[in-house]
């Protein structure tokens, strides 16, 4: 869905970036900026900052960054045209009917075929729970005291023993073989012809959050029964494993201000059946860091009521991890005596599962709960391993006060010196290259690589710094031009940057959120921001400032030079590249340029 580039700029400039965020978190003015922590990443103390002047925004700490759009992409886990959308609508711009390619117009129709296969299909096994044959399957929701109303909620079906009459049944609506298979519900074999998927299974359809049906998940009905215990539609065009979740079209609307992430279909059945309709669960494989987004669209907290066994336990940690790079917090729902929340509610009721989810445990000290599981703390060595693990993990936080407060959380519980264990801190920061160098799951853009120091990212940087000295300083650019062309930029998106930026500068229509705009993907858009928002060395002196001004010059200049130095071997073009490249260093080296 493409917009025309001037009404997007439209929507963009009657979107005032400071109204725009102020909608979703609350900024403090400090000085030209405005401040708030980081919606994207955990923090304590702000560090996330808007440029009202530039509309553009940055957050110091994790390095995301961009215009509007971007904040919105990010914050609604949506796309650019989405985006744009959402702030047209609120800015009362009416954009145009949205014209799809005829590509596009065949690939919307070819979906809404997928999902009419599975409709139907869904709707045959509904109906097939329902006759004669679904007996067994009847017996079996009843012995898991399924209500008729949650089966119907929930669109429970049966797939019969003959696999054939989904077929036959399909083929009458008017759907081939091809879309059948799909769309996942069959496998076309040479010698077999067409076979099923799923056969004798109690269906639950999966539906994304508009109720569609994406793809099935089927149960045996007896441990007698042959073949896995649960049986999941593959991946197809309409089902991503990874970016849905099983129970979302109803958990988007409970509103109680958390998500319950369980295990199980089952489990999320239960749970509402129970009262509890946010429940949620992953769909037959591990939580991932894109449904970690989806929920993040509706709340920040997220309750986890996984197996209580070793499993669970150990999908539990991965998926705090996840929450916490999405800059979510997880609590844990202790489930004990019982195997997984269905058991729970079974046996105890609605109201101490309640209870057991208002007493959920804190993330990290689930964590150090279950590290110290490892240790013999009976052993002195197995206690002072123990230790210097908890005295790692909390060097994970970055914020002081947060990282204090776990410590006297955790030294009171552990029995261990608060000072002690502080001590232990602090070595431990020292030894592994301080706090924050151990925040390396937080979320990083493309400015906070790994490589800090190499040439390459000495070479990003000082490019950066000369775009936003630009920026700032936009009348400098005629000066330069004699010296500078955006090819001297090496990176591609900084050098596409730098052409419309020198294009916007002789037109004198620079502005650094519509050159955002060029990019529609949402990490490019951060690192086309953190272009404009490098952060410029505080000089006092207007002599200083011109000394810093030609060394970075001259370095984005002599990089440029050695990188097509490096490439005139292969490349004839580079060749004259290098020659006027030598020229223009060393007349530039010569050169007084003043800002003014
Ligand atoms: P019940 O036994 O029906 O209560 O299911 P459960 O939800 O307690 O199942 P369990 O904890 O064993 O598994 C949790 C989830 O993992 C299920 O809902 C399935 O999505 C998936 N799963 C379980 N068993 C299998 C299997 O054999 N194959 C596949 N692909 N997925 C499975
Ligand atoms: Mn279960």
């Amino acid at each position: 869905m493409y917009y025309p580039e001037e009404l997007i700029e439209e929507v963009r400039q009657k979107s005032d970036i400071v109204d725009v965020i102020s909608s979703y978190v609350s900024l403090q003015k400090k000085g030209n900026n405005y401040m708030c922590c980081c919606p994207f990443h955990g923090e304590k103390t702000p560090s996330f900052s808007v440029n009202r002047t530039r509309q553009i925004y940055k957050c110091f700490g994790c390095g995301e960054g961009g215009n509007a759009v971007t904040f919105v992409m990010k914050y609604e886990n949506c796309t650019f045209p989405e985006a744009v959308k959402i702030l047209a609508d609120r800015a009362g711009v009416e954009l145009p009917q949205p014209e799809y390619s005829e590509e596009a117009k065949r690939r919307e129709s070819r979906r809404q075929r997928l999902f009419e296969v599975n409709k139907e299909a869904a709707k045959f096994y509904y109906i097939m729970l329902r006759s004669e044959r679904g007996n067994k399957a009847k017996e079996y929701l009843d012995k898991r005291q399924l209500s008729g109303e949650t089966c119907k909620n929930f669109g429970l079906g049966y797939a019969p023993i003959r696999g054939e009459e989904l077929l036959t049944y399909l083929r009458q609506k008017g759907f081939t073989d091809d879309l059948i298979r799909d769309v996942g519900l069959a496998k076309i074999d040479e010698r077999r012809g067409t076979m099923t998927q799923f056969w004798n299974r109690v269906m639950f359809p999966i539906q994304d959050i508009s109720h569609r049906v994406i793809g099935f998940g089927g149960r045996i009905m007896s441990t007698e029964d042959s073949g896995p215990k649960y049986l999941n539609s593959p991946e197809t065009e309409i089902f991503d494993k990874s970016r849905n979740l099983y129970g979302m079209n109803y958990a988007r609307t409970a509103r109680t201000g958390n998500m319950i992430l369980c295990e199980g279909y089952m489990d999320v059945i239960s749970m509402h059946q129970a009262g509890f309709t946010q429940a949620v669960a992953s769909l037959g494989t591990a939580f991932t860091p894109g449904q970690a987004g989806l929920i993040k669209k509706y709340t920040r907290e997220v309750l986890l009521a996984y197996d209580s066994d070793g499993a669970g336990v150990k999908a539990a940690l991965r998926a705090i991890r996840i929450l916490r790079d999405a800059g979510m917090s997880g609590r844990i729902i202790n489930m004990s005596p019982y195997k997984d929340p269905d058991e729970f509610i079974k046996n105890l009721g609605q109201a101490a599962f309640q209870e057991r989810m208002n007493n959920a445990e804190n993330a990290f000290l689930f964590e150090v709960r279950m590290l110290e599981r490892e240790f013999d703390l009976n052993d002195p060595e197995g206690k002072t391993n123990f230790h210097s693990q908890i005295a790692r993990k909390l060097c994970e936080f970055s914020e002081d006060v947060e990282r204090e407060n776990y410590l006297e959380a955790v030294a009171q519980k552990y029995h261990i010196g608060f000072d002690n264990l502080r001590k232990l801190v602090v070595n431990m920061a020292a030894k592994t290259g301080g706090y924050a160098a151990q925040t390396a799951e937080r979320p990083k853009s493309g400015i906070q690589s790994k490589n800090r120091n190499t040439p390459e990212e000495n070479a990003k940087r000082s490019q950066r710094l000369l775009l936003t000295w630009l920026t700032d300083y936009p009348q400098l650019y005629v000066k330069i031009k004699g010296y500078l062309s955006a090819e001297d930029f090496t990176v591609e998106l900084y050098s596409r940057v730098a052409k419309r930026m020198f294009e916007d500068i002789e037109k004198n229509t620079l502005n650094p959120a519509s050159i955002i705009n060029m990019f529609e993907e949402e990490k490019d858009q951060s690192e086309a921001a953190s272009l404009f928002t490098t952060n410029l060395p505080e000089l006092e002196s207007e002599q200083e400032k011109e000394k810093a001004f030609h060394d970075i010059l001259v370095s984005v200049k002599k990089n440029s030079y050695e990188y097509y130095a490096a490439r005139s071997g292969v490349d004839l073009s580079a060749l004259s590249k290098v020659i006027e490249g030598k020229k223009a260093l060393e007349e530039l080296s010569k050169t007084h340029i003043s800002l003014n």
